[in-house]
């Protein structure tokens, strides 16, 4: 089966995707594409390089990110011609979401979305803001700024092999969130594993709930159930 798996740039359920592709990836060829966002947010919790490793699983399989692709979208409109089996869009921002319930195309993964509609392809989407209400999540690794002492000998920014920790700031661009500075600050300024509570706006949760509503989506509430759906089966 030919499947193509959009990524945005949500953080949550983003490491529940990426195991979810690589277990897609052990029997099926995978396309993975990228939104600007999902691509940054991928480099942030370090997950490129796992993503890069599924892609050289098989020669047929690709990563196609959006910044490589012009304003007409060219990947998304050869959608219907290579026929794609299945797309998936996992996971999926509230920003994605919206666009996609008011039918607006004007990034690689929204077109994405509005081919797989006008070829007729099955389309799953795992939105992340689900329900109106608090959720838990993990954010990418920071420096507390009270707490850093600006030492001229910075253990952990010498460790981090993208010199992305310059204190008292990390370039969240360049950090892959290798941990490899984990409890290295003597000061305990470099924070790895915070997690925080988010809101999920009632608007966001209305445009999840209008997923539905469209033709050709089907709504998946997480990841791994992605494994147990019909179409793989
Ligand atoms: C580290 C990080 C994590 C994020 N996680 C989420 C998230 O879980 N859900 C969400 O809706 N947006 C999240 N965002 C914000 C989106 O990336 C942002 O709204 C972006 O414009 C979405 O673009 P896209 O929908 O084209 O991927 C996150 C941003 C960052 C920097």
């Amino acid at each position: 089966m030919k499947i193509l798996w959009a990524i945005t740039g949500a953080g949550h359920l983003l490491k529940e995707s990426i195991h979810v592709i690589d277990e897609l990836s052990q029997k099926h060829e995978i396309t993975i594409a990228l939104s600007n966002a999902g691509l940054e947010v991928v480099k942030k919790y370090g997950y490129m390089t796992k993503l890069e490793e599924i892609r050289d699983k098989k020669p047929e399989n690709m990563i196609v990110c959006d910044e490589d692709e012009k304003y007409s979208y060219p990947l998304s409109g050869k959608i219907t011609h290579e026929k794609y089996d299945l797309i998936i869009v996992s996971p999926t921002t509230a920003n994605t979401t919206a666009k996609i319930v008011h039918a607006i195309a004007d990034t690689l993964v929204t077109n994405i979305v509005a081919q797989s509609g006008k070829g007729r392809i099955p389309l799953l989407i795992v939105p992340v803001d689900q329900k109106e209400g608090i959720i838990t999540t993990k954010i990418p690794p920071y420096i507390k700024k009270d707490a850093c002492q600006k030492c001229e000998e910075c253990k952990p920014g010498n460790i981090c092999p993208k010199k992305a920790i310059n204190p008292p700031n990390i370039n969240t661009i360049q950090c892959i969130n290798c941990m490899k500075c984990r409890n290295k600050c003597p000061h305990n300024a470099l924070i790895t594993d915070k997690e925080i509570e988010l809101y999920i706006r009632k608007i966001d949760a209305e445009n999840t709930a209008k997923l539905e509503e469209i033709e050709n989506i089907k709504t998946i509430f997480h990841p791994e159930d992605i494994l147990e759906e019909d179409v793989l089966n």
